[in-house]
């Protein structure tokens, strides 16, 4: 008897743990830069790297629309350079007339030596692509900034140094009361980004450090952290500053998640 009741609890945790369906993630997130009853949900999704979820990526679209989102940040490897661009055209297409859509590079789209065109297809649904700037919008009548920074593998490959840049263009936000949004690939950048007056820092690229074991292990392997990442994925404070890593879109059966679906992520912001 015991033996069986065992088996089937393994085998309850390996369903669990191989489970890759689409999911979606909710964090709230409290300002005072917020009036009383005003609100902001906005979408993450990061590192889709072109993957298509069911028919014309119909899966990924649906969830997407069904959060009603008020803005909609693409937080880099969306595309990718290997797999063809479809997957990204299918998504943007289906989610362009649900909200305001802001989008950073990350380092997949730079190594397919093809980012200018992958820019241009993305900007052609009306998405703001954003290079180390920021833009003032208003959301629900109500005034925000949602900046974004180009991914580092620029500096590489135009030879450019975007903490300059950054610098440069994110200097003049000290000055200004809205709420303050970065979005940027990478989370192990986190000390750069702090040094400027951002609430909220949304990233991606750790791919939830791929295998978790829940409650005792957050991500064991990521680009450019190792083993054992600091910000594999989750949420993060830094005094006023929140990050926000999502832990990607990104299905690749040659790279098993464990623990470790695939996600969508939503985050409320309130007063
Ligand atoms: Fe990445």
């Amino acid at each position: 008897m015991w033996k069986y009741t065992i088996l089937l609890i393994v085998i309850l945790i390996t369903i669990a743990a191989l489970y890759n369906g689409l999911t979606v993630r909710h964090y709230s997130l409290i300002s005072d830069k917020l009036d009383d009853g005003q609100s902001i949900r906005a979408v993450l999704i990061s590192d889709l790297h072109n993957h298509i979820y069911g028919d014309n990526q119909k899966d990924l679209i649906s969830k997407v629309i069904k959060q009603n989102p008020d803005v909609i940040l693409l937080a880099g490897d969306i595309a990718d350079d290997v797999v063809p661009i479809e997957g990204t055209k299918l998504l943007l297409d289906g989610i362009k007339d649900i909200a305001p859509m802001f989008y950073v590079s990350g380092n997949h789209e730079y190594w397919s030596g093809d980012i200018e065109n992958i820019k241009e297809t993305i900007k052609s649904y009306g998405v703001t692509i954003l290079e180390d700037e920021y833009k003032e919008i208003v959301v629900n009548d109500m005034p925000i900034i949602i900046a974004g920074v180009d991914d580092p593998e620029w500096t590489r490959y135009e030879k450019k140094d975007n903490r300059k840049s950054m610098d440069k263009n994110f200097k003049e936000l000290a000055d200004k009361p809205q709420f303050k949004i970065l979005v940027a690939h990478r989370p192990e950048q986190i000390e750069t980004y702090k040094k400027y007056p951002f609430d909220l820092v949304v990233s991606g690229h750790a791919h939830g450090g791929q295998v978790r074991i829940p409650f005792v292990l957050n991500g064991m392997l990521a680009p450019n952290q190792g083993w054992f990442p600091k910000y594999a994925g989750g949420m993060y404070k830094h005094g006023n500053l929140t990050h926000i890593v999502s832990r990607g879109v990104s299905y690749n059966p040659r790279l098993p998640r464990i623990f470790n679906p695939p996600e969508i992520v939503v985050i409320d912001i309130t007063k």
